[in-house]
């Protein structure tokens, strides 16, 4: 279909409902248009950006009539910080355009015409949901400020005073760094000059556990004021762990080697009845309660009885496979991050697990070695990157012919890829997914598949 517009073209457009990643979608006589800033049932006058074959990109200009959903968003910064996106759309409205989203790609990218899906498990906390922040410092007149990039903005931070997916402690402990670097006046670093020292600062939360671990990061150079620190941070009993880390390099890391300033190396955390060790740098599920969620549903999905063989592909820190290993005969993981396989182990030492074993190795080419060591399995799970399973691997844990495949996913578009390939070429059906809502207020959207052998 010829594209009716052309770009610069300002247009009013209704939209009728919302892509994933986030923006309106319009017809225009029928083309698609993909129109940034606007939500379901608004009707807005937007600028064409791009013209592609097939549909077009716009941004909203002017909000002509507002959709019926829209709400006051919470946050003061809200559509200047890069962090939320809908915090102006009623939080009902969200789940259900993010069910929706996983219907439609598994519709179009999947070639699934009837997906067996199940109701989206909304969020129980709409905001203060987060165990994890990452702030980044930025220069004020009143000093050194801490915040998020403002949206968009590679080189630009918007100081902030509250940030509502934190937890009040989680915005205290980093206002009191704040006055911490305030007090030594000490200069934040600018991305752009490559000049000055403060960095970022992560709190991670054991939301469970009420433990808290804190990562300054910086430029090189001593760490001015240092006992200050460990005093500011000591005022809070529940940091049991501060860190320290420098950044030599201009690209913004923070999964760098860190200094124990004071404390423990770790922290714990708890998900559902078991605890997990945090470090600095380990991967952690970042909304607490609603991982908790997402693993009980992988545990309703593996439906293991006590004597499967179950392997736990991409296995992390190895919170899925410690979650299942009470209910199996044994859990073998696969990972590729070594420092996440030795998490894993201490882990399952922590719970006293003995039937879970963790190996360090790419699944496409480990998977396959496990077998003549742990025999043949009966349920596989894979939580892959946002890529999702590459075709070589996807054949790979195919080829493992488990009678069951939970597959744990937080993209719905590499998840309908693969799905479409296992249903239509590598011998499995799809036999329900279910999308839970683990980030409000952001367009992602994590699901659970289950996947039976055919025949099985
Ligand atoms: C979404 S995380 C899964 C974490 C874990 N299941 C959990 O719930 O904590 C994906 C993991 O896959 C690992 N990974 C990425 N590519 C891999 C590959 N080709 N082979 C093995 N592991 C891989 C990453 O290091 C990461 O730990």
């Amino acid at each position: 279909m010829a594209a009716p517009v052309q770009k610069h073209d300002e247009v009013e457009l209704r939209i009728d409902s919302l892509a994933f990643g986030g923006n309106g979608v319009a017809r225009l006589d029928g083309f698609v248009v993909f129109v940034r800033r606007a939500l379901p049932g608004d009707l807005v006058r937007a600028q064409i950006t791009k013209v592609k074959r097939g549909f077009a990109e716009a941004h909203a200009v002017d909000l002509l009539e507002p959709g019926p959903d829209r709400v006051e968003p919470r946050c003061e910064h809200f559509g200047s910080c890069g962090g939320c996106r809908f915090q102006d759309l009623a939080y009902a409205a969200q789940a259900a355009a993010k069910h929706d989203q996983v219907r439609d790609s598994l519709q179009r990218l999947g070639g699934i015409a009837e997906p067996p899906l199940e109701p989206i498990i909304p969020a129980v906390e709409e905001f203060a949901y987060r165990n994890k922040l990452e702030y980044s410092f930025t220069q004020t007149a009143a000093g050194p400020a801490l915040g998020f990039h403002r949206s968009g903005r590679w080189d630009e931070v918007l100081p902030i005073e509250t940030c509502h997916l934190a937890s009040a402690l989680g915005n205290e402990v980093r206002r009191a760094v704040e006055a911490w670097a305030r007090a030594q006046g000490l200069p934040a670093f600018d991305q752009r000059s490559h000049e000055g020292y403060l960095r970022h600062l992560i709190v991670r939360e054991g939301r469970n556990t009420g433990q808290v671990l804190v990562v300054l990061v910086t430029a090189p150079g001593d760490l001015a004021g240092s006992d200050e620190l460990v005093a500011a941070l000591r005022g809070f009993p529940e940091v049991r762990s501060a860190h320290w880390a420098v950044n030599d390099r201009p690209a913004e890391v923070t999964n760098l080697p860190t200094m124990l300033l004071f404390g423990e190396e770790a922290i714990e955390e708890e998900f559902l009845e078991l605890r997990f060790r945090v470090r600095a740098g380990s991967f952690l599920q970042t909304n607490t309660r609603m991982g908790e969620h997402l693993y009980s549903l992988v545990r309703e999905y593996a439906a293991l009885t006590g004597g499967e063989t179950v392997y736990d592909l991409y296995s992390g820190t190895g919170t899925i496979g410690l979650l299942l290993a009470s209910n199996a005969l044994t859990v073998w993981g696969i990972e590729q991050s070594e420092e996440s396989v030795a998490c894993a182990l201490e882990n399952a030492q922590l719970n006293g697990i003995a039937n879970a074993a963790f190996f360090a190795g790419d699944v496409a080419a480990a998977a396959e070695e496990l077998v003549p060591r742990s025999g043949p399995p009966d349920v596989v799970v894979v939580d892959p990157p946002r890529a999702g399973l590459s075709g070589r691997g996807l054949r790979r844990v195919a080829e493992l012919s488990a009678d069951r495949l939970v597959y744990v996913s937080c993209n719905p578009a590499t998840l309908a890829g693969n799905a479409g390939e296992l249903t239509r070429a590598l011998g499995y059906r799809l036999v329900k997914v279910r999308p839970l809502d683990l980030f409000p207020h952001t367009p992602h959207v994590e699901s659970v598949a289950l996947f039976a052998r055919e025949g099985a």
